[in-house]
């Protein structure tokens, strides 16, 4: 997968530019406030997802402006494609001059992934971060795993609602065994999923850990478990689980919550053997959460035969010169973005082209 060109009017601070990038590293430069995230922006929106901004859909118009309407060819399943993006109220997309009926129909046309610093938070922040980063990855791919996981989020509420209860309606006591085998059976599901997912992920990711920190250092990613089932199989997770909920019933009872299950479950990522989240450099952390990126389009490439082109914000701040050049020079076969401030980083970009952002344009 990759962009031949982009198109964009009235979108954000960029009134109007036209790009075409190389295949390769593709290195966005200029000072802060430029409109550098911004043009990474513009591409992610293709995928069809929300902006990795966490912004509304009209914050991306232009100021002053009504609308804004952006173009993308790209090479996609063999072929070259087109997509139209405008931005008013609402997003509206047309694929290859065919009007989408809604946004959920562009997913899985043009393919990224992006890394930006909110998603430090992978590594950074509490088990959350990690269970959504992984949700979403899993539910991309497979799309019953978003069913599993919606099934699983009901039974639960519906068990916490009933512990709660419990305590005017002892009566209700029998019901609980309702739910957590109804808890069991999609808990099983997610976990068997998550496992397999994190396994995948793991081989891609620790390499490219290990090229970008020049094999000095390892990076280990495994699954963990808030309580442990036990099983491998899913038959033995589903019957782990429901002896884990069974025991957890006296102290849930105190509490009105459930304390076991994938919704409390982590991700582990040590790095040199150690939690990244607690002992990680800022270069470490910023590395591993790269590492996690690449790998989710590793993984994406191998589903699907597409390697998603690859969005990276701000990536190079707090990287020392080896791990800097590594990124610029050594992520081969495939399209990448990347931002920057640093003139330098030009300087040091072997192949690829330099792209520079003033002022909302790019010249
Ligand atoms: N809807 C908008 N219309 C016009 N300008 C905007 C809009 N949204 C953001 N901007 C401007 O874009 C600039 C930030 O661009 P950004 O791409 O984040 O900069 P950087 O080059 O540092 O990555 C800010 O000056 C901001 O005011
Ligand atoms: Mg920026």
């Amino acid at each position: 997968m990759r962009v031949t060109q982009l198109e964009l009017t009235n979108f954000r601070n960029i009134a109007s530019a036209v790009f075409e990038p190389c295949d390769g590293v593709n290195l966005i430069w200029g000072d802060n406030a430029q409109g550098k995230t911004n043009l990474l922006e513009s591409i992610w929106l293709f995928t069809g997802c929300r902006s990795f901004r966490g912004a509304k859909d009209t914050e991306c118009v232009g100021f002053g402006g009504a609308k804004a309407a952006l173009s993308l060819d790209y090479f996609g399943e063999g072929r070259d494609q087109n997509l139209l993006l405008s931005i008013e109220k609402t997003r509206r997309f047309t694929k290859n001059g065919i009007k989408l009926t809604s946004p959920a129909k562009v997913m899985g046309s043009f393919l990224a992934v992006v890394f930006s610093p909110v998603h430090l938070s992978l590594i950074k922040d509490g088990p959350y971060e990690r269970r959504k980063f992984l949700d979403a990855a899993i539910s991309q791919l497979k799309p019953k795993y978003a069913l599993a996981l919606s099934g699983y989020n009901k039974a639960l509420a519906q068990r916490n609602i009933l512990l709660k209860d419990l305590m005017y309606h002892s009566e209700l006591y029998d019901t609980l065994d309702v739910w957590e085998e109804q808890i069991a059976f999609y808990a099983a599901e997610l976990m068997i999923q998550r496992i397999g997912y994190i396994h995948r992920l793991s081989t891609f990711a620790t390499e490219i850990y290990g090229g970008i920190s020049g094999k000095r250092e390892t990076l280990e990613i495994t699954y963990q478990e808030a309580g442990s089932t036990g099983g491998n199989t899913k038959e033995e997770i589903r019957q782990g689980m429901r002896d884990l909920l069974r025991a957890a019933r006296k102290t849930d009872l105190v509490t009105g919550s459930t304390s076991v299950g994938p919704h409390r479950d982590d991700l582990l990522i040590k790095i040199n053997d150690l939690s990244a989240r607690s002992y990680g450099s800022q270069g470490q952390q910023r590395s591993a959460a790269l590492a996690l990126k690449l790998g989710e389009a590793a993984v994406i490439r191998s589903f699907t035969g597409e390697q998603p082109v690859a969005l990276l914000d701000d990536v190079m701040s707090e990287l020392d010169s080896f791990r800097q050049n590594y990124i610029l020079n050594h992520i081969s076969d495939w399209q990448v973005f990347i931002t920057c401030c640093d003139p330098a980083s030009v300087q040091n970009l072997q192949y690829g082209k330099a792209i520079r952002m003033k002022n909302g344009k790019i010249i």
